[in-house]
């Protein structure tokens, strides 16, 4: 392995660019994060539109389907308060997706894979296009504003295609590993309130008797730009509401959360700062509308709900000199990824380009070759480079 990673001072870099190699000591490449070295006005984003879909059973098998796709079905906005017990169920209908295997991109590599002939923009757009998570891109938008969880992002070039997928660092492994029985209470109550939300029918009633099952996925294929990058990226979508102004994808979806019941404009000023920014960063990405947040009280029960639309998360946020700004966010996430494709020069899928950042510092790089970062699957690679022939059989017998 060989590694480029150097700490660098701020403002060191134009563009995210390192400056003209020399001789003696070429610096290695690196990328401040520093908000204040962001805050121009904010940059070309393409209003996302949605080029497919695919569904992820309660097996984790991957279907090109959106049979995983559920239906907002709040209670009657006029009816009695909310009382959703978010611990029932807990934990013997739990069911958690296994942490351990680590899928890389290889869900949404399928779908490229038994798409890509049929792409909007051709096959030119695609050789030029970041293909990525939207999760991945989540974490860069808030990098100038976090102060406690770093990353690390694998990043490899294949027929002129930058793929980026997230390492899990050796810190939030840890965590992971250790993570506490509250926390672990915590992350089920999250999944247990958007069973509360939705049902499996429009016009349908929401079940809450049956388990909370974490393998279930229904995930959405968006094509957006960036400044001068083409984007093709997943996330994992809540819910239709099937009652929305507008059918079109992505109008019609809901991202749903939990929070703490708030009771000082203390309470609420924190939760502006820090939790709204992750809140945005996630529905902003892919062009959700709204998020519908559901607040809980000490025992764990939903007592209100908010909706926040995403477009005036940041009219909560504005005055505060301490808050955060969308630009920021958009203009760091831009130069990181100009950054990426001028470091990721090489086309070889074997060849990776390690970005890591830790908060207060840069992003730095480093260089492997192979195993354990590689992350473009072999079936992938040869099915690309043979000229697109249909994708692997999988485990998936029915589809
Ligand atoms: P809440 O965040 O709503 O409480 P998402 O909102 O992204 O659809 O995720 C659904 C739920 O998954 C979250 O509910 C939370 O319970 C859990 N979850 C998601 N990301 C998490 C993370 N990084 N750490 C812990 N739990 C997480
Ligand atoms: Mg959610």
């Amino acid at each position: 392995m060989e590694s480029q990673g150097a700490k660098r001072g701020a403002g060191e870099l134009k563009d995210g660019v390192t400056g003209g190699p020399s001789k003696r000591s070429r610096p290695a490449p690196s990328l401040p994060t520093e908000a204040s070295l962001y805050a121009g006005p904010f940059p070309f984003y393409r209003r996302p539109s949605e080029l497919g879909c695919f569904s992820l059973d309660a097996e984790r098998r991957y279907h090109g389907d959106s049979r995983a796709l559920r239906y907002f079905a709040p209670p009657p906005a006029h009816g009695s308060a909310p009382d959703f017990d978010l611990r029932e169920g807990y934990p013997e209908r739990y069911r958690p997706r296994n942490e351990e295997i680590r899928e890389g991109l290889d869900h949404l590599l399928r779908w490229l894979l038994e798409h890509r002939g049929q792409l909007e923009g051709g096959p030119g757009w695609l050789a030029g296009a970041v293909v990525t998570w939207r999760g991945h891109l989540t974490k860069l938008l808030t990098t100038p504003y976090e102060l406690r969880e770093g990353w690390q992002l694998a990043a490899s070039r294949l027929q002129g295609t930058l793929y980026l997928s997230e390492v899990e660092t050796p810190a939030a492994r840890a965590q992971r590993l250790t993570r506490p029985p509250l926390l672990r209470e915590l992350m089920y109550m999250g999944y247990k309130f958007e069973q509360y939300m939705c049902a499996d029918t429009p016009g349908g009633s929401p079940d809450p008797s049956g388990e909370v099952n974490t393998n279930v996925a229904f995930c959405s294929v968006f094509r957006s730009r960036l400044g001068t990058h083409p984007l093709l990226f997943s996330g994992e979508v809540d819910c239709i509401d099937p009652k929305a102004p507008s059918t079109q994808p992505p109008a019609c979806y809901v991202e749903l959360k939990t929070s703490k019941e708030m009771h000082s404009p203390g309470q609420w000023k924190s939760f502006y700062r820090h939790k709204l920014l992750k809140w945005w960063a996630q529905s902003f990405l892919p062009g959700v509308p709204r998020v519908v947040a559901g607040f809980r009280d000490p025992e764990g029960s939903v007592r209100s709900f908010r909706t926040f639309p995403t477009m005036e998360m940041f009219e909560l946020i504005r005055s505060d000199r301490e808050g955060w700004n969308p630009s920021v966010c958009m203009n760091f996430c831009a130069a990181f990824l100009s950054f990426a494709q001028s470091t990721v020069t090489q086309d070889d899928p074997r060849l990776v380009h390690l970005f890591s950042w830790e908060p207060g510092g840069p992003v730095t790089v480093s260089v492997h070759h192979g195993a354990p970062y590689a992350f473009l699957p072999t079936w992938y690679v040869e099915a690309v480079t043979q000229n697109f022939p249909s994708p692997p059989k999988t485990s998936c017998p029915e589809d």
